[in-house]
Formats: structure tokens, C-alpha cells, sequence
């Protein structure tokens, strides 16, 4: 693959459905913003998720649930400003899909129009699968996710791992199979045990990609401020940390303070 010079095939949904049937993982990872999303499609990501951890992550705020509609769009449209390759997944947020079909498909016609992103992720099963059919009907991909959906934190209680009673797992398989009949082309599974993740990858013919839902899945996601150790405070045991950004960048600006008061920067060759 040569990125770069474009010698490159698009990520599709069709393209998922090839990689799960190969064995080969898929690889997705969020993004909010132009120059992050640049650098992740050009290392090769197959899909960006524009999630609505955005609130969290940029925002700051405590849950995902205060994000608007408006903002998603902002932040999706500058993540497709920069991706040649990439699948780019959208995130509706709450209140724009629950209990509404007509909302839903509104609110989804908007992302699609207003961002150029190719795909809309909802979070939930039976309770909004009116929600994902009426947007399927207007062609527009759907992405699923069940299991930990941060959006329903107030019902949960607690952001530990799901369905680990039975009844829970039942009804998440059914889900499942739900959310694969009304025809979506892939499903994210957070935070539940890797045996029943594994089971769910089986039974489907749509890719199953997880979170801190084991190895034995079609691929994996993460967020990428957490994989590249931008905080110090989500440690959660299914997070890896690739770099550790939060001492890098604490030291570089550091470097950069002291150099300011002691004038050594700018030196000669950094004025006109
Ligand atoms: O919003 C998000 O970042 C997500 C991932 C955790 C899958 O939905």
C-alpha cells in the first residue's frame, strides 16, 4: 500500500465484509479533528470513527450525551477534509435517533449531507431498530453498537463490563442478529466478555470490531487520544498505550517556556 501517492484502494463497507471473510483484522480508531485524522488515515487506518467520545475528549465533558448534532458535524467534517482512504463513521449523538424514526433518518440525512462522511453509527438493538431501518432506507450505511453504550451510562449505573449475566448476554445476541437482518455491515461490541465477543463474531456474517472485548473479534478500536497516552487518568485494562503524548508534550512545552524567559528562543537564525 503507498498512501502517500494514492496507489491505494478505498476502504469500503464491502471492503470490511472482504477482510472479515479473509481473516484478515480491521483496524478503526477515532478522530475529531483535520491534522490528527490526516496522520491516521496516511499510517494506513482502515476506518475513523468521528465518535461522540468527542465530548469527552475535546469538550470535556463528563459523559457523551451533551454533544450536539452541530457539533458532530463540525468535527466530521473536518476528519473527511483530510481522509483519501479511510471508511469514515459518524457518530449520531444521543437525542438524535431514540424513540423517532422520522428524527433519526432527519438527523442522519444531515451528517451525511453536511460532512461527506460515508456511514452513521447508532448505539442500541431492539429498542431503536425503527431508527436504523427507516435510515438503511435512504441508502445510508449503518454501523451498530451494543454492549457498554456509553450513551445509556444513567440506565447502567457504572461504565463496567456488560453482560455478563446471562439474560444480558442473550438479549445482546439477539441484538445482533437484529441489527445484521435489518441489514447493517458491521457492529461495534464494547466492554463485554472476549467468549461471548467471539460468539457474536461467529454468528454473524457482518464484521464485529471491539473494545476491550477480546482478541477474538474481526478488529479492534480505540480511542486515540487514549492509545496515544494523552491522559493519565482513563486506564481501563483493555487499553493499550502506544506512546506516552501526555510527558512528551509536558516537556516539550516546558522546554519551550524556559527557552522564551531565558531569550534563548528565538535565536538569530529563527528571526528576520
Ligand atoms: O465514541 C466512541 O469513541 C466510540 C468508541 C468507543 C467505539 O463509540
Amino acid at each position: 500500500m503507498m498512501v502517500n501517492n494514492k496507489n491505494y484502494k478505498k476502504i469500503t463497507t464491502n471492503s470490511l465484509l472482504e477482510l472479515k471473510n479473509k481473516g484478515v483484522k480491521i483496524s478503526m480508531l477515532t478522530a475529531y479533528d483535520f491534522t490528527l485524522a490526516k496522520i491516521i488515515d496516511n499510517a494506513g487506518i482502515d476506518i475513523i470513527l468521528v465518535g461522540d467520545s468527542a465530548s469527552n475528549v475535546m469538550a470535556g465533558y463528563e459523559t457523551t450525551l451533551p454533544i450536539t448534532l452541530d457539533e458532530m458535524i463540525y468535527h466530521a467534517s473536518s476528519v473527511v477534509r483530510a481522509v483519501d482512504r479511510a471508511l469514515v463513521v459518524v457518530d449520531m449523538p444521543f437525542g438524535t435517533y431514540q424513540g423517532n424514526s422520522k428524527k433519526a433518518l432527519d438527523s442522519a440525512i444531515r451528517i451525511m449531507k453536511e460532512t461527506g462522511g460515508h456511514t452513521v453509527k447508532l448505539e442500541g438493538g431492539s429498542e431503536i431498530i425503527d431508527s436504523v431501518k427507516r435510515i438503511l432506507s435512504a441508502g445510508i450505511p449503518v454501523m451498530g453498537h451494543l454492549g457498554l453504550t456509553p450513551q445509556s451510562i444513567y440506565k447502567f449505573g457504572t461504565y463496567t463490563v456488560r453482560a455478563k449475566e446471562e439474560e444480558e448476554a442473550i438479549k445482546l445476541i439477539e441484538d445482533a442478529k437484529l441489527l445484521e437482518e435489518a441489514g447493517c455491515y458491521a457492529i461495534v461490541l464494547e466492554k463485554i466478555p472476549s467468549k461471548l465477543a467471539k460468539k457474536v463474531a461467529e454468528t454473524l456474517n457482518i464484521p464485529v470490531i471491539g473494545i476491550g472485548a477480546g482478541a477474538n473479534v474481526d478488529g479492534q478500536v480505540l480511542v486515540l487520544h487514549d492509545m496515544l497516552g494523552m491522559n493519565h487518568e482513563f486506564n481501563p485494562r483493555f487499553l493499550r498505550r502506544y506512546l506516552n503524548l501526555y510527558d512528551e508534550i509536558t516537556k516539550g512545552v516546558k522546554q519551550y517556556i524556559s527557552d522564551v524567559k531565558k531569550v534563548d528562543f528565538p535565536n538569530k537564525d529563527e528571526q528576520y
